[in-house]
């Protein structure tokens, strides 16, 4: 019998490729160990997020590549870890040194649910295993602490040498909102300038520890104060919300325009209230048309990354604190919602590593 070699079983992973990176694993370097003992191999594979969307399909896809190069091979054992890639930017790496990645949930025009996909996308990558924190950038109307079951306001921290803020936590999302700095009963009038401030405030002064996705509730819209925000935060990229009528698609254009502006990358489309299934026959209806967020993200030559059923237990839990991926756990809307989720880390992945990210190198030759 001849011996399996750490070089026989790199050479069979070089032939598995990421199937949305579309680079091998041992190019990626993602195969971090690989321990053999007699016929029994065991290989270590880190994902770029622990919200991979084809987690299953690159363990099958390395246990038939070793199998097919090394017959000799018996009991074959792939563990999947993650660490998530890093958006590289100076600008980013200052202000916010300890968050990989910054991703805005803008949608062109209110009230199309993009708080609802902001806080449900926040704590479905939670619940995949990443760590996720929440700023509420939304002006005109903080509602996340609400749909997050958070009623606390934050602590001030002071030592010697800082003074911080730390972040409330729910479902393992950390949030910062700036509905914690207005006073209910007093309305403020916000300008460009004074958003900014605020956001740049909760990037700075925060307490945020080490996250792999920090998610921004923009307020609706391409206005002025979009703009400045849009310009003010260190994006890696944006998603936009829509539904899937033909007045939100236009606007969801022009969101995707300001983002195209300020030469941020846009991740892809979510179309919210999408489709609607009857819960006493599981019949799909589609109530405003179908395909409009798919057709849109074809023509604007970005992802569709997925669509949310309108169902009035979604506002429910939105009101009463309780995200989907909880409270309407192993249904459609929680599948639906992962999936959207998965998408989203993926395409962060993708832009990661086709800007060049370091972590890419061809390691373990030995
Ligand atoms: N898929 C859905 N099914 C049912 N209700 C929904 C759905 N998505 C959002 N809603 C409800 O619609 C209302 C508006 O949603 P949400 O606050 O998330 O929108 P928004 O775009 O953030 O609005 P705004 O522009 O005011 O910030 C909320 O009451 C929310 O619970
Ligand atoms: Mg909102």
């Amino acid at each position: 019998m001849t011996d399996i070699r750490n070089e026989n079983v790199i050479d069979a992973l070089r032939k598995v490729n990421d199937p949305d990176l579309h680079k091998d694993l041992v190019t990626l370097n993602m195969i971090k160990d690989v321990k053999i003992e007699g016929s029994n191999i065991n290989v270590t594979v880190e994902l770029t997020t622990p919200a991979c969307p084809l987690k299953d399909k690159i363990r099958e896809d390395c246990i038939a590549a070793i199998k097919n190069d090394i017959p000799a091979a018996e009991k074959i054992e792939i563990n999947m870890t993650s660490n998530v890639r890093s958006h590289k930017d100076s600008k980013k790496d200052s202000i916010l040194p300890g968050v990989k990645n910054t991703i805005a949930v803008a949608s062109g025009k209110g009230g199309v649910g993009k708080s609802t996909v902001a806080v449900n996308l926040a704590v479905a990558l939670a619940k995949d295993g990443a760590k996720v924190g929440l700023i509420d950038a939304d002006i005109y109307g903080p509602s996340i602490p609400m749909m997050l079951g958070i009623e606390d306001k934050p602590k001030i921290y002071q030592s010697a040498e800082t003074k911080k803020m730390m972040p409330l936590e729910n479902y393992g999302v950390k949030l910062m909102s700036i509905g914690f700095l207005v006073d209910d009963d007093n309305p403020v009038i916000w300008r460009g300038p004074m958003a900014s401030g605020a956001v740049k405030q909760f990037m700075t002064d925060v307490d945020w520890g080490e996250l792999d996705y920090m998610i921004f509730d923009l307020p609706p819209g391409t206005g002025d104060i979009q703009l400045t925000l849009v310009q003010t935060i260190p994006l890696t990229g944006a998603v936009i919300v829509t539904t899937p009528q033909e007045v939100s698609l236009v606007d969801a254009r022009k969101g995707l325009k300001m983002f195209n502006r300020v030469n941020v990358p846009v991740f892809g489309i979510i179309e919210n209230m999408s489709y609607f299934i009857a819960p006493d026959t599981g019949t799909k209806y589609d109530i405003f048309g179908n395909g409009g967020g798919e057709k849109l993200a074809n023509e604007l030559k970005t992802q569709f990354l997925g669509g949310i059923a309108i169902d009035p237990r979604i506002r429910q839990g939105g009101d009463s604190g309780k995200p989907i991926v909880y409270d309407l756990k192993d249904t459609e809307h929680d599948k639906m919602m992962m999936k959207i989720a998965r998408n989203l880390a993926a395409e962060v992945s993708i832009t990661n590593i086709n800007k060049g990210s370091d972590d890419v190198e061809i390691i373990l030759n030995d």
